[in-house]
């Protein structure tokens, strides 16, 4: 039971803390900043959580740590958006107390915003921390205080620690709940179960598990339905890589099957595939509103430089985009809404074999070339910083994504339709869409002082490029 005093106490902490962020805001380096992207005002971010629609808004929380540029106690940042693409920043929802604040969901329940977290303790006996499940309401969808019966959900059934990142969503008058997790032998799984209340849960099924090769824990698990299958989306760790695949740190992607709410089994009918092929893209979540599914990812990756710490902040999320199922696969789409962020076109027209130009921090360019043949953009900053190129080779058939120094994500691509590429650029990221969302690539690359751009193919491009507007805080 919380004390009134206590709940002064969290109150006091809260207004501390946003005091706090911002008086250190002046203190960043703009130069890596995102115009389009949602990042943290201050310190740290991972994980996209809670990401919802309530009260006639889309929400979005994240894994953040405000005082310093690197991971610590997990609090909750929290944005809200219109559109899924202009973004305002809301005072932290979550703080850690006993409990660190990891990754969950939330539901809009009439007036009501409920969110599910992980409860991260750190005990004195090995492994030396416990996950549980909590919940916390708000009923302004802006200050949030945790429920007094928490844990909901204590532990996992075999008694692991790893039990976290619960994904709630309703079907019929229940709640059903996603949790990662792992088996006893270090195989990563996922639980299921179900609650009248989201207050007692019963557990129903593991939904899925490795049989070996799947890594050892699989965190961030989300289930939907799409276009008449069932994914079940998770972010496993451990997988090895295998030629091109899994060449991240940890994995982000999919199995796509059949579900039937009787027996509760999950029958999968396609092999795990890659979601993004690109180099930072992890712990995606998805929601749905008016009969779309959507999805957000953090734009970054474990046990990799994160050059923007040393500028007073560090991750970023991926711009939201729009899910599919084509033909056994997810295609991914930016949002239609997108095109009002473009304020004015900078080009509309070809780009010579070896011609230069030079683009904005926030550009979108939509590139057209001859498929038969070599194409070849190279990407740099106009005073130096990062550098990609992207490629593509008819006589291999894949497209590749390059860092410089091997550090290179390359994939097959088959065009389903279209065979443009459209790309976002941003002061520290691309995102390349092949074709109709097919292949699509999420790196963080950080130029400076924007964007040069130079056609390397022995072809002329066609090519519209245009500048694009801030649309965060
Ligand atoms: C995934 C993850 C989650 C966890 C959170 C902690 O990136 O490891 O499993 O809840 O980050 O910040």
């Amino acid at each position: 039971v919380v004390s009134p005093k206590c709940l002064s106490d969290i109150d006091d902490a809260k207004v501390e803390l946003e005091a706090y962020i911002e008086f250190k805001i002046p203190d960043i380096n703009p130069r890596y900043r995102l115009h389009y992207h949602v990042t943290p005002p201050v310190g740290w971010m991972n994980d996209p959580n809670g990401f919802s629609y309530h009260d006639g808004e889309f929400h979005l929380f994240y894994q953040y740590y405000p005082y310093d540029s690197v991971w610590g106690p997990m609090h909750w940042g929290h944005v809200s958006s219109p559109d899924l693409v202009h973004w305002n920043q809301l005072p932290t929802a979550l703080l850690p107390e006993n409990e660190q604040c990891f990754s969950g969901s939330a539901v809009s329940m009439d007036d009501t915003m409920a969110l599910m977290y992980t409860a991260h303790e750190v005990t004195d006996k090995e492994p030396y921390y416990n996950e549980s499940q909590y919940l916390a309401f708000s009923d302004d969808g802006i200050d949030f205080y945790k429920y007094e019966g928490n844990p909901v959900l204590p532990a996992a059934p075999n008694g692991s620690p790893d039990f976290r990142d619960p994904k709630v969503w309703k079907y019929g008058n229940e709640w059903y709940v996603v949790l990662g997790s792992k088996t006893v032998d270090q195989r990563g799984r996922v639980l299921l179960y179900k609650s009248k209340d989201l207050k007692d849960w019963e557990f129903l099924s593991v939904l899925g598990e490795s049989q070996g090769d799947m890594g050892y824990m699989w965190e961030c698990p989300d289930f939907f339905e799409l276009d008449g299958k069932f994914v079940l989306l998770m972010s496993p760790q451990g997988m090895i890589a295998e030629g091109d695949r899994y060449k991240n740190t940890f994995q982000n992607g999919y199995i796509i099957g059949s579900f039937d709410y009787e027996t509760n089994e999950f029958h999968p009918e396609v092999d795990f595939q890659e979601i993004d092929f690109g180099h930072d893209f992890y712990a995606a979540q998805t929601t749905e509103h008016n009969g779309k599914r959507y999805v957000i990812a953090w734009f970054s990756m474990w046990e990799v430089p994160h050059v923007e710490d040393v500028d007073g902040w560090s991750g970023a999320m991926t711009i939201v985009r729009e899910l599919k199922l084509v033909d056994d696969r997810i295609i991914m789409k930016p949002l239609d809404e997108m095109i009002d962020l473009r304020h004015h076109t900078i080009m509309h027209g070809r780009l010579r074999s070896h011609e230069v130009m030079s683009l904005p921090q926030a550009t979108e360019l939509i590139i057209d070339g001859n498929i038969k043949q070599k194409i070849e953009l190279y990407l740099q900053g106009v005073d130096g910083g990062g550098k990609v190129w992207v490629r593509w080779n008819p006589a291999v058939g894949k497209v590749v994504v390059d860092r410089g120094a091997g550090d290179v994500r390359q994939v097959e691509w088959s065009p389903i339709g279209s065979t443009t590429w459209r790309i976002f650029l941003d002061a520290s990221s691309l995102e390349l869409f092949c074709g109709e969302g097919e292949v699509v690539f999420s790196s963080r690359v950080y130029p400076l002082g924007g964007w040069k751009l130079t056609n390397l193919s022995s072809q002329s491009l066609k090519i519209e490029a245009y500048h694009l507007k801030r649309t965060v805080p």
